[in-house]
């Protein structure tokens, strides 16, 4: 029998042969195309995922009687202990200088709500010069080797809609002054699409409506394209995790290393005071002693409105999606600690039985994608550290309102004003109306206290005024 055969087969087993509807229609290579995408999809996981997911709302188990808030180290101002956090600061350089961190950016999302074409890294985000998410993470990655003399490999997760876009990107930009062969570049991997039946998309006659399996699979990811393996041969310990989206994250930050590495914790996260009940963050909760996040939509509504005697949120800490993981406990992750898949009703474009293109005009389909979060109930002694929201989160998410480019420029430009007041810098009124810009590059400081050692060298300094650049 032919390997085309066997595949049909074992589809039919499944109730899905009929991604093979058009097979007699197709040429051969695009046969082995559509067998090839076959081969990528694991039917019993998907199988099962239908049984389970597609019937039931998902998460309907979670009950406010089973979730207290988690524990977490507050900043100094928030009655954190400032020595703890020098001391965890320079345990953290120490171990930057000793070459045991690496970054590890997520990019293989589709970035569907911002609607731009091209990979999300590529997106022009700083209010003067106008630098790529890419550089500046390139450029802050760059300013940490050189403070703590050190080289900082980046691991970039890609997914089949942007990865050659993506390494062309680099390539085209000299990797932005850093070392090519620090830079490394791997695919996650794919879940297919299923109607509302259970039934799996066609995208085109040969091939699978198929997407990225969430930043979840980033584990799987890391191990199967080899990214561990060079981690552990250059001696690395410890990844600093960060979104593609969020321009203001300090990439390497040595006081949460230290604490995390301080507290033995496997995976370690940062953590801002919620806004407002209704806020569109997860939600970092204590379930059965296991730290878990809770995703805004999920959160029982009574524990998302409590508030204490003093009339604060009770369950505040909100996931912005940074954090720590041991490079040891990834590999556990990859190999054993299989994480759940989360579904989401989505307009998915397929091909119907008539062989005629659909563009949906109302979700139709269900994908599934795995959350890096999930892995935290599976983490040894999990740390979640506050940050300052104004200093380290900013995500562009949407073409315009909240969390948009015009809302992270603006976050920009008043984070560097900050930086200017706190070294004495009297600033003219012209800085408080909206389309003031300014900025820093981060090869001049990549947060105050960078900033003040160099502001205080600088001679002669720059007069303040709309469309400086500091570099
Ligand atoms: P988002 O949840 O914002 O999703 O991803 P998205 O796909 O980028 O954007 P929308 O929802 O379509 O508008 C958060 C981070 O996780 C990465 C993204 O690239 C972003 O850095 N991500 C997301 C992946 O790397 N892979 C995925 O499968 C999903």
């Amino acid at each position: 029998m032919s390997s085309l055969q066997e595949m049909q087969q074992t589809f039919a087993r499944y109730g899905q042969e009929h991604v093979f509807r058009f097979i007699g229609e197709l040429p051969e290579n695009e046969q082995a195309e559509l067998l090839e995408n076959c081969r990528e999809i694991d039917l019993e996981e998907i199988n099962k995922l239908i049984q389970t997911h597609l019937q039931k709302e998902e998460d309907a188990s979670l009950s406010a009687d089973d979730l207290e808030p988690a524990p977490s180290i507050r900043v100094p101002e928030n009655g954190g202990d400032e020595e703890a956090w020098e001391k965890a600061r320079a345990d953290g350089e120490a171990l930057l200088r000793g070459g045991k961190v690496a970054c590890f950016t997520v990019a293989g999302g589709q970035g569907t709500r911002l609607g731009y074409d091209g990979p999300k890294g590529t997106y022009p985000v700083t209010p003067v010069s106008k630098k790529t998410l890419f550089q500046v993470f390139a450029e802050k990655i760059q300013a940490a080797s050189q403070r703590y003399e050190t080289r900082l490999p980046w691991f970039i997760m890609t997914s089949d809609l942007n990865h050659e876009e993506t390494e062309k990107f680099f390539a085209e930009n000299h990797f932005f002054g850093l070392d090519r062969n620090d830079v490394f570049f791997f695919r996650q991997g794919r879940m297919p699409a299923v109607d509302e039946k259970g039934k799996l998309l066609l995208a085109e006659k040969n091939a699978l409506a198929l997407s990225p399996d969430g930043h979840g699979g980033s584990f799987k990811a890391l191990a199967r394209n080899g990214a561990l393996a060079e981690m552990e041969k250059r001696g690395i310990e410890i990844l600093s995790y960060f979104q593609v989206d969020n321009p203001l994250v300090a990439v390497i930050d040595p006081a949460f290393i230290g604490f995390h590495q301080q507290t033995g914790s496997e995976m370690s996260s940062r953590m801002i005071p919620k806004r407002s009940p209704e806020e569109k963050v997860g939600n970092f909760c204590r379930k059965d002693g296991k730290i878990q996040v809770v995703e805004y939509s999920d959160m029982p509504e009574e524990l998302a409105q409590k508030t204490d005697t003093g009339g604060n949120l009770v369950f505040t800490a909100g996931s912005i999606a940074i954090h720590l993981i041991d490079r040891d406990f990834a590999n556990r992750m990859a190999n054993s600690g299989d994480l759940p898949f989360h579904q989401a009703h989505k307009k998915v474009p397929y091909v119907d039985e008539n062989g005629a293109k659909v563009e949906p005009s109302e979700p139709n389909a269900f994908k599934f994608e795995k959350f890096i979060f999930d892995a935290l109930p599976l983490a040894q002694n999990p740390l979640i550290l506050e940050t300052r929201r104004e200093e380290e989160f900013s995500p562009v998410k949407n073409a315009t309102g909240v969390d948009s480019a015009e809302s992270c420029r603006r976050d920009q430009v008043a984070q560097f004003l900050r930086w200017l007041s706190a070294v004495g810098v009297e600033l003219p009124a012209a800085t408080k109306e909206e389309d003031f810009s300014l900025e820093i590059s981060p090869l001049f400081a990549t947060n105050e206290r960078e900033f003040r050692e160099r502001w205080e060298r600088l001679d002669p300094k720059p007069k303040i005024q709309n469309g400086l650049y500091i570099s």
